[in-house]
């Protein structure tokens, strides 16, 4: 069995040039960055240049990063720190409904004390209207939280023009970048955010690392309390491991272009999909404002998940779910206002820097032998 790995939005395999630099320190610079002898020198250097690197891509400055265990914890910290650090008055968060379970997990804990929460609704490409963000906010509102772009559908949200309302209003702005770092630009200070989540293990890092753009002056509480680590903001003794490794990973995103490559492949598993099947396969996101590498079709009137079981060795992801023996559309499906006869069909395909023409040849050569067995339309 030939393997075709097309989960890159699930997780991606580490780069061999950020394992190049991770491996030797597993053994040097094993001193406490914090402790200010020989053996921390080394060690401090190193996460330093990592917070560089990371800052970089951002363009942001070194001392807005702090190192996290990934996307789920950076969010976190942005959501629950800008909210605790504001105990004392009442607070309104504005969201939209296709949040990964990251943010809308730590809002619904923020509800249970006292935060009121307004999820706005998406459009049918999944997209959340900015204007209708400046009619949700009230003088109670605090925060925005508004993601980048959709893990299942690729759809890219107006960060920058809701950016903009928020900075009018001096409100708090925080993004979910964990699936739009490395594919496309993340410049903070075009996209008017105050908060920036990044997950490693999305751009060829580790899993287990991650970091919160925090921009100067936004105070938040810590989830970690104790020593003064990453400036007060998560306490605990930095991993220059995985900090590195991170570090590595966003300057490779910096130098290697592969976007116009992967966009060009999946365009072209999506124009060959619509060959092959007509109007029995549907788009499910925008078409324009989406990630490079994400293709989430629905094969209509069938199971997203049992296409999947009938191609051989492909790794992909289905939205649906099972829930107490039924199979649900996902909630960003829902969201999106697709049917279910559309929706249960979904397939997320998400190419990466690894996938080749053949790869997508040989999984249009599949789905071409599987087609005969579909339903046929009603
Ligand atoms: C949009 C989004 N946010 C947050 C996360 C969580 O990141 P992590 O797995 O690093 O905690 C993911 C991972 O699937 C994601 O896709």
């Amino acid at each position: 069995m030939a393997r075709i790995y097309l989960d890159y939005n699930a997780s991606t395999p580490i780069d061999p040039a950020v394992s190049a630099v991770m491996q030797p320190l597993l053994h040097e610079a094993f001193g406490n960055p914090s402790s200010g002898h020989w053996a921390s020198r080394n060690a401090k250097e190193l996460l330093e240049r990592a917070r560089g690197q990371v800052a970089a891509l951002l363009g942001a400055q070194p001392d807005e990063i702090v190192f996290t265990s990934g996307g789920s914890e950076a969010n976190n910290l942005a959501l629950k720190g800008s909210f605790f650090a504001k105990l004392h008055q009442e607070q309104h968060i504005i969201t939209q409904a296709t949040e990964h379970p990251a943010v809308l997990k730590p809002l619904a804990f923020l509800e249970r004390f006292g935060a009121i929460v307004t999820y706005l609704p998406v459009d049918g490409s999944g997209r959340v209207d900015p204007e209708a963000v400046r009619r949700a906010i009230t003088p109670r509102t605090t925060l925005i939280s508004i993601m980048h772009a959709n893990n299942e559908t690729g759809t890219v949200q107006p960060i920058e023009a809701i950016g903009e309302i928020a900075r009018e209003r001096a409100i708090r702005f925080h993004t979910d970048a964990a699936q739009s770092v490395g594919k496309i630009a993340t410049w903070v200070d075009e996209l008017g955010v105050d908060l920036l989540s990044i997950a490693g293990h999305k751009l060829y890092a580790p899993k287990g690392v991650g970091a919160l753009y925090v921009r100067r002056g936004i105070v938040l509480e810590p989830l970690i309390h104790g020593a003064g680590h990453e400036h007060g903001q998560r306490a605990g003794t930095e991993s220059v491991l995985l900090a590195a490794g991170l570090g590595e990973a966003c300057q490779r995103a910096a130098e290697v272009d592969s976007r116009v490559r992967i966009q060009e492949l999946r365009d072209h598993l999506w124009r060959s999909l619509r060959t092959l099947f007509g109007d029995r396969v549907a788009l499910n996101g925008h078409l324009e404002y989406r990630l490079p590498n994400t293709l989430n079709v629905s094969f209509v009137g069938e199971m997203g998940s049992e296409v999947l079981t009938r191609l051989d060795g492909v790794a992909a992801s289905t939205g649906s779910a099972c829930h107490a023996g039924r199979v649900e559309i996902s909630p960003v499906l829902r969201a999106m206002n697709i049917p279910d006869y559309v929706g249960l069909g979904a397939v997320r395909f998400s190419l990466g820097r690894g996938t080749t023409r053949d790869e997508i040849d040989r999984l249009l050569a599949q789905l071409a032998a599987i087609r005969r067995s579909f339903a046929s339309p009603t």
